[in-house]
């Protein structure tokens, strides 16, 4: 079963609360919010107050995609506004495994789901010591920062290779429309992050079931 999740990025912010509402009743089965420092990618983004108004405005769960240096520090903030999903890049924690793993503990403590986020360039393997940890990892087709970005095909055996060992959610991120949909669930990607092809969509509804059925 194919779970898809609108990317906030791509709403309307000045009627965030009706795009929500919009996206839940078109069939979303969780809210993905980027959430972007102006300095682990050069564009800047959505805080805690603003996750605290989604999550008020819709029941679905939400997925804070952490795209900012030191998310140690702001796990407790993201946690607090009604986060379910908190997810963070491991080139932000300089490819660590050991500052991973805290940042992992961290989000269990607040009793979140974490999940770990790898870049387009970034090899699997060094993400391989860490997914014993968590049941949810999201592989990037696109370099983060911006919305809109064409869906690089590189990156497929990177989640055909993760699938074959990995048997818990995969998620992907960037440049996905209900051509590539097919590609990524056929590599074995089980959950879809979409902003351009839902929000732009004329027909929402139409947008998430096309993903879901791909
Ligand atoms: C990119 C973000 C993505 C982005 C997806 O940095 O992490 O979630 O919003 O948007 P589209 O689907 O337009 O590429
Ligand atoms: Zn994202």
């Amino acid at each position: 079963m194919i779970k898809v999740g609108p990317s906030v990025l791509a709403a309307d912010y000045g009627n965030l609360a009706k795009d929500m509402r919009r996206a839940e009743k078109a069939g979303a089965d969780f809210l993905h919010v980027d959430v972007m420092d102006g300095n682990f990618v050069p564009n800047i983004t959505i805080g805690p107050d603003v996750v605290r108004s989604i999550d008020r405005a819709s029941k679905l769960p939400i997925h804070a995609h952490l795209m900012i240096l030191n998310p140690q520090n702001y796990v407790e903030a993201f946690a607090k506004v009604g986060s379910d999903i908190i997810s963070f890049h491991i080139e932000a924690l300089d490819y660590s495994v050991e500052k991973s793993k805290k940042v992992i503990k961290l989000i269990e403590r607040c009793g979140k789901r974490p999940a770990i986020v790898i870049n387009p360039p970034t090899p699997l393997d060094s993400v391989k010591p860490l997914l014993n940890m968590v049941d949810w990892v999201l592989i990037m087709t696109v370099n983060p920062g911006f919305g809109g970005q064409s869906f690089m095909p590189e990156v497929l055996p990177k989640i055909r290779a993760l699938r074959k060992i990995y048997k818990k959610d995969i998620e992907i991120d960037g440049g996905i429309n209900n051509i590539n949909a097919k590609l990524v669930v056929e590599a074995g990607a089980n959950i879809l992050a979409a902003g351009t092809f839902i929000f732009k969509a004329k027909n929402i509804s139409q947008a998430i079931r096309s993903l879901r059925n791909a």
